[in-house]
């Protein structure tokens, strides 16, 4: 059978969706709207661009793409040399195209309002351009996580400061949302709010080719990620749950767990995707006054959305994450994702 291309993919969920909403003209689609192909398209081509940037390391440009920027972000953390390429990147492969009102990133204080020379379009783009920073220096996977809003009907988009605003929308309001690992392959993993999708870089066709589809994060696991050099902070829901888990068959789950720690969301998401568990960045004693570690617009929603449309859950331990009102841009969440039954039981803990 012919290769699903991601352009073909696109193109018969844009047909699909058009029949489905008893739509005239596909075009007119609610799901996936020529605009939003587009987008998808555009921030594929620059996953691929950020892949091909990885895969050079200490060969790239001059003297390498790995290693210290010499800058903080708005955040202030360091920022390596590919979380400032990456962010280039996809800025400048969605600036031009006339699909997005604006972006906002990690890696910048402010939105990115597109320049006045080229024409708007009706969607928001936020976006972690580099995930797991920490391993880009030692050659584990990393990624890209990316998240897609309407822009309000008249948003103020007089100004990068303005502009915040129109982003602040719940998760629950996200038409698109994936991430890209750059990994011993790399994958691209998407969802329109209507399933997930799986698909695989083809590095001599230079095409990202769909390799699984409807994917299902299985309800029960035996693994579970979490940092556990921050026990001594968790809060006591976290701990009970925890300390059970390590207790294994002894204890009162009555079975062993096993723990992998990438520390690169992206990676430690997709293997739930893939063999299921438990992810959790909880609220500790040492990231209470942030809120939480994670980002909620570019990195706690995108990744909720994908993995309940995979039929997983995710919260807070105390919320559901893709409910959370945004405060603010750069808000940071606790986050529990992954296989239902075990995400439902340590949030559970939290109302005990
Ligand atoms: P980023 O590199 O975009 O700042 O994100 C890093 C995040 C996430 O990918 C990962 O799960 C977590 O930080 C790792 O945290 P620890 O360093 O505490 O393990
Ligand atoms: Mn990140
Ligand atoms: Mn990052």
């Amino acid at each position: 059978m012919a290769q699903r291309t991601l352009a073909r993919y696109l193109t018969d969920a844009q047909r699909e969706s058009g029949r489905e909403s008893g739509c005239d003209s596909a075009l007119e689609s609610p799901l996936i709207p020529s605009d939003l192909k587009f987008l998808i398209e555009v921030v594929s081509r620059a996953c691929k661009a950020i892949s091909i940037a990885i895969g050079k390391g200490a060969l790239g440009g001059e003297g390498g793409v790995l290693g210290e920027a010499g800058s903080d972000n708005v955040q202030g953390e360091a920022q390596k040399k590919l979380d400032v390429l990456s962010n280039e990147i996809l800025l400048e492969a969605n600036e031009w195209g006339g699909h997005l009102a604006a972006m906002a990133s990690e890696e910048m204080d402010l939105p990115h309002l597109v320049p006045n020379r080229f024409p708007k379009g009706e969607y928001l783009l936020t976006f972690d351009p580099l995930d797991g920073s920490s391993n880009i220096d030692v050659n584990v996977s990393i990624g890209t996580i990316f998240s897609v809003l309407r822009c309000p009907e008249g948003a103020d988009l007089s100004s990068e400061a303005a502009a915040e605003q129109a982003f602040l929308q719940p998760g629950t309001a996200q038409v698109a949302a994936g991430y890209a690992v750059y990994g011993p392959t790399t994958l691209l993993v998407l969802t329109f709010g209507a399933g997930v999708a799986v698909f695989t870089l083809d590095r001599e066709l230079g095409e990202f080719v769909l390799t699984q589809e409807n994917v299902q994060i299985p309800a029960e696991t035996k693994e579970f990620a979490i940092n556990m050099s921050n026990q001594r902070f968790w809060e006591a829901p976290v701990k009970r749950y925890v300390d059970e888990m390590v207790a294994g068959k002894t204890g009162p789950l009555g079975k062993d767990y096993n723990m992998r720690w990438v520390a690169s969301m992206v990676a430690d998401v997709h293997r739930i995707m893939t063999r299921g568990g438990i992810f959790m960045y909880p609220l500790d004693e040492k990231v209470r006054d942030k809120g939480g570690k994670l980002r909620l617009m570019y990195e706690a929603n995108p990744m909720a959305l994908l993995v309940e449309q995979a039929g997983g859950a995710a919260t807070t331990g105390r919320q559901r994450i893709l409910d959370i009102a945004p405060q603010h841009l750069h808000q940071r969440v606790p986050v529990i994702l992954g296989s239902k039954s075990e995400v439902e039981r340590v949030t559970g803990y939290h109302q005990a």
